[in-house]
């Protein structure tokens, strides 16, 4: 297959709390029970074309389980899944990229003993005849991948060194990079700032920035709020117990305000408008 490194998306940005247009991904009332446990219990989201959406909440409400329902990773027990303003037919992560939706979990997936380009084509390597069947053609990849990394504004970054042997913070830029060659719509990001110093959370703060300003929809889980969720993302929703608690706009709230929303005290609280 032959990857592609164009814009990741061709919808116009849009900034929250303008005329938005309809979204790239809705999902109304969603629940999903794990046998007898209720991990969601009305779970909702919009995200628009350049809007960077925060899921927060405390360990167990239910933000992986939601993420990997829109990924694909788990089917949901009822509720309302539209992508584009029509229902969505996801039923494994495949559907899910064919959609333009793609995820980068905490783990990153990367192999630590490939260099940059490897990771970036692992399993799409761009090929070519050669003497003993095809033969990935190194030089075009290379090209390629520099071009994504200097369109993400990542071009001081090694392509060359193994993965492995990378800071955290490249690390999380190159999975990400990776998710880009697939020019998805929606990115879902799990964590990407936890363990990472304020520096290099910040370069991928930038980063997430410059995709959205390029129209991409965001969703991100976050426990980071206070330095990450209330500065780089438009909207907060926070989820406790499987369920929305609480929306916010990010400019117009305090990291005090969401974590009060999180551990309760606040019930159902709409600042979003
Ligand atoms: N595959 C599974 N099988 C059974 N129960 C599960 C499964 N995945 C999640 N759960 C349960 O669903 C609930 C929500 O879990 P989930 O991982 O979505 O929470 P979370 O908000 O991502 O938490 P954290 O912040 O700790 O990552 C928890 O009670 C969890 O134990
Ligand atoms: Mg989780």
């Amino acid at each position: 297959m032959i990857a592609s490194i164009d814009s990741p998306a061709t919808a116009a940005p849009v900034r929250a709390g303008t005329n938005r247009g309809t979204p790239l991904i809705s999902m109304r009332n969603i629940t999903k029970s794990f046998g007898s446990v209720r991990a969601l219990r009305g779970a909702s989201v919009e995200v628009y074309p350049g809007e960077v959406v925060a899921l927060v909440g405390d360990n167990g409400a239910g933000k992986s389980t939601f993420v990997k329902v829109m990924a694909g990773v788990h089917g949901f027990d009822s509720g309302d899944f539209e992508i584009d303003g029509k229902p969505a037919k996801i039923n494994n992560p495949s559907d899910a990229t064919a959609l333009g939706i793609q995820t980068v979990y905490q783990d990153l997936s990367l192999c630590n003993n490939l260099d940059a380009v490897q990771n970036l084509f692992l399993g799409r390597e761009l090929t070519g005849p050669g003497w003993f069947g095809r033969r990935i053609r190194r030089a075009e990849c290379e090209v390629r991948a520099r071009e994504v990394m200097t369109r993400m504004r990542l071009g001081n970054l090694s392509l060359s060194r193994p993965v492995g042997a990378m800071s955290g913070g490249q690390r999380q830029n190159i999975a990400i990079a990776r998710s880009i060659l697939w020019k998805p719509k929606l990115l879902i990001l799990d964590e990407p700032t936890a363990a990472l110093s304020h520096s290099a959370a910040e370069q991928v703060s930038n980063l997430i920035r410059t995709l959205a300003g390029e129209g991409l929809g965001i969703v991100v889980v976050s426990h980071d709020i206070h330095h990450f969720v209330v500065k780089s993302t438009d909207r907060i929703e926070v989820m406790r117990l499987g369920a929305n608690t609480a929306s916010f706009k990010s400019r117009e709230v305090t990291g005090e305000q969401v974590v009060n929303a999180m551990v309760g005290g606040n019930e159902s609280v709409n600042l979003a408008g």
